[in-house]
């Protein structure tokens, strides 16, 4: 007995030993200090070999990409995985994480709160799959319409709309202990020869044009940045002593710590020095980082360099929570759930652009008969809702345009009906005598006699794009324009609906009368469609690319796009006129202007005052029902400055009830109203006279007015 005492308060004696023992040789645990001095502690005790094995990956796993654990120092292993539309599973799983809309849709929502419902949906789904870093989100300004990636891109072609929405979007994810990472770190605005090919582009126009974005996610604290496959002026990205070295590292990130990955075999030299931290998906070049003599200084490369790119790496995964949150997720685990699909879902709706709506024929009033006719591929048999390659999520379900429809109006697709048949499928009728047929539109003569025989032809047309490639032109292909103009000459009352991954050419806008563009709208992409068809959301989506007349309007000369020798280089000839800003300075008027998009409401603006510090404008719902509209403020900068005529400073989503009215305040900062300037490599607010103009697109301008900054 007295034995058995004395055992117990040993083991007592000795568990309390080893806590304090533990708290003194793990002082990285120590919650009271900030994230970096924890990661100089952690640093300390880390042999060579442990940090070389932070700084590349394995090809172990079921994530893209993984670096192991280090057991010994509870340091917890690296998850990365895509992204960024939502967690691309592999094969055996897929269909175990939501299908979310593209990246480029949460940009037509130029709303903030979505980017922040968005990303809290995304860290929920990578914490409970056990990945600790997004793979997005993707952050390459849409300088070229035809880039196969455009759709996993925030900023659309204008940096103020990504640097503004990244923000809340990073924090969402990284509130949920999962390290967001936003690529891809630079002028990756091409798939073709993208592995090589030079984009060959000035200090201002990267600073002005195509930074902003990645510095709104540095804004919020991104823990991770990825440098991308091709080459800016010559030298590849990963090892570009200009662009990651000094650019990325010291002018934007300064003190702050975020390690740069490569993308996957993105590297071509332990290019440390110049800022690269962590290669992926192996160590090509940084497993024999071990093997180099760092004493004598070979390769450039040094133990304060390695120690650094540690420190790059722990100091975000102590400030996100990796270390005093560790994930117990698993990839096996399902991590879809009704919440997010409703996510998926708002953030469609949200992001439908209403381009037109003659004789106000939107929204279908769901209270009375009515007979519609759904043509086209992508109504049901073959619906495109996302982009392919690495970005590409397999979700569980996608619902179509024609099912939307259905569903909206509660009927039941009959069994075993797949929407592949030759012939049409329907009439499907409810009690309340609405009525819904499908036909592919194989056949012009059924074509014919079935919009001629429905009171509203609904046109569900779409293409995709993906990784690797580029589109070859902007047209919906597939017959989908002839099929369009076709139903719409037999059809007073033809809707649109289009999906694309960027801009297309609409060749049949004038004939049809309403027009709704959704960019991969995910799984939920016919129920999004089908609340705005309907009217239970009001459209308050705007375009964050400009839709053109024909393809190439801009006229890029072959050596701006897609390059000359060979196409390995490109020259951004067009500096700052990327998009609705060569459209402006050339007074070309496209098919449907950057930042356009209509509501089933109206407002009025009145009341403008501007200065230095911001704009306020009153805005009021002139119309019936409730309804947001996106308020738009570009400025045009005092010509001395050679900037585009306008550009996006401010932008805010106003909710108001019919007759409602409120006070929308637009704040400018000095960085605002500043130009990159390359003497003294920093911003430079430009004095005199600033044009104002605010609106509901860059094109529908409601009031005017001026400020001055004195010199
Ligand atoms: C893509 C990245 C992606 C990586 C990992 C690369 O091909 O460019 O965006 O994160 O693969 O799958």
């Amino acid at each position: 007995m007295m034995l058995a005492t004395t055992k117990t308060l040993c083991l007592a004696l000795a568990a309390a030993v080893l806590v304090a023992a533990s708290a003194e040789v793990t002082p990285w645990m120590n919650l009271q200090d900030d994230p970096e001095s924890r990661a100089h502690a952690l640093l300390a005790q880390m042999t060579l070999a442990e940090k070389v094995t932070m700084l590349h990956g394995h090809t172990e796993g079921n994530y893209s990409g993984n670096v192991p654990a280090i057991t010994r120092l509870n340091i917890p292993a690296l998850n990365l995985n895509d992204g960024p539309q939502g967690f691309r599973a592999p094969e055996k799983l897929s269909g175990t994480s939501t299908g979310f809309p593209s990246i480029l849709t949460l940009g037509a929502t130029w709303d903030p709160d979505m980017a922040a419902a968005y990303g809290t949906a995304i860290g929920e789904e990578f914490a409970g799959k056990g990945a600790n870093v997004y793979l997005g989100p993707g952050l390459n300004v849409a300088r070229v319409p035809l880039c196969g990636r455009n759709f996993e891109y925030l900023s659309g072609e204008d940096p103020f709309l990504g640097y503004t929405l990244v923000q809340p979007m990073v924090k969402a994810v990284q509130a949920k202990n999962v390290i967001a990472n936003a690529k891809h770190w630079i002028n990756n605005n091409q798939e073709i020869n993208r592995d090589r090919v030079s984009a060959n582009v000035d200090e201002r126009t990267r600073f002005e044009m195509y930074y902003p974005p990645f510095e709104g996610a540095i804004k919020a604290g991104v823990g991770s940045i990825m440098c991308s496959y091709n080459r800016i002026n010559h030298v590849y990205s990963c090892e570009n002593n200009e662009t990651l070295g000094i650019d990325l590292r010291q002018r934007l990130l300064g003190s702050q710590r975020a390690w740069v990955v490569s993308d996957w075999l993105a590297t071509h030299s332990t290019s440390l020095v110049e800022g690269l931290d962590q290669e992926m998906p192996y160590g090509l070049f940084f497993d024999s980082l071990l093997e180099l003599d760092l004493d004598l200084d070979l390769h450039n490369v040094t133990v304060a360099a390695i120690d650094n790119a540690v420190l790059n790496i722990l100091t975000p995964m102590f400030a996100v929570g990796l270390f005093d949150h560790p994930l117990n997720g698993t990839v096996e685990a399902n991590v879809t759930s009704p919440a997010h699909n409703t996510v998926a879902r708002k953030v469609a709706a949200a992001a439908t652009v209403l381009l037109k709506n003659d004789a106000g024929l939107l929204p279908l009033n769901a209270t009375q008969p009515m007979t519609i006719g759904v043509f086209g591929i992508q109504g049901d048999a073959e619906t495109w809702a996302h982009g392919g390659g690495s970005g590409s999520v397999t979700p569980p379900y996608i619902i179509t345009p024609f099912q939307g429809v259905l569903d909206a109006l509660g009927i039941q697709r009959p069994a075993g009906h797949t929407g592949q048949e030759d012939a049409p499928v329907g009439p499907l009728c409810n009690a309340r005598q609405q009525c819904v047929t499908y036909y592919e539109g194989q056949n012009d003569t059924i074509t014919e006699a079935l919009a001629e025989a429905v009171d509203v032809a609904l046109v569900a047309v779409g293409t995709a794009s993906g990784e690797l490639l580029d589109r070859v032109h902007l047209g919906l292909g597939r017959g989908q324009d002839e099929l369009t103009t076709l139903v719409a000459s037999h059809n007073r009352n033809t809707v649109v609906h289009v999906t694309c991954p960027g801009a297309v050419l609409t060749p049949w806008r004038n004939d049809v009368s309403a027009i709704l563009v959704g960019f991969m709208g995910g799984q939920e992409l016919g129920h999004a469609m089908a609340d705005v068809v309907f009217g239970h959301v009001n459209p308050s989506g705007r375009l964050p690319v400009t839709f053109p007349n024909v393809d190439n309007e801009v006229g890029f000369a072959e050596r701006q796009y897609p390059g000359i020798e060979d196409h390995l280089q490109t020259y951004y000839d067009e500096g700052l006129e990327v998009g609705y800003r060569w459209y402006d300075a050339h007074g070309v008027t496209p098919a449907f202007p950057f930042g356009h998009g209509l509501s089933y409401t109206s407002f009025n603006y009145s009341g403008l005052t501007a200065n230095s510090t911001g704009v306020s404008v009153r805005i009021a719902n002139t119309g019936s029902v409730a309804g947001a509209e996106i308020v738009q403020l570009y400025l045009g900068f005092p010509s001395s400055a050679g900037e585009p005529p306008l550009q996006l400073k401010g932008f805010a989503k106003a909710m108001l009830a019919p007759g409602a009215t409120t006070t929308v305040h637009l704040p400018l900062t000095d960085r605002d109203l500043s130009i990159w300037d390359v003497q003294d490599h920093a911003w430079s607010k430009v004095p005199g006279t600033f044009q104002v103009q605010i609106g509901s697109s860059s094109r529908d301008v409601r009031l005017a007015g001026s400020f001055t900054v004195s010199q």
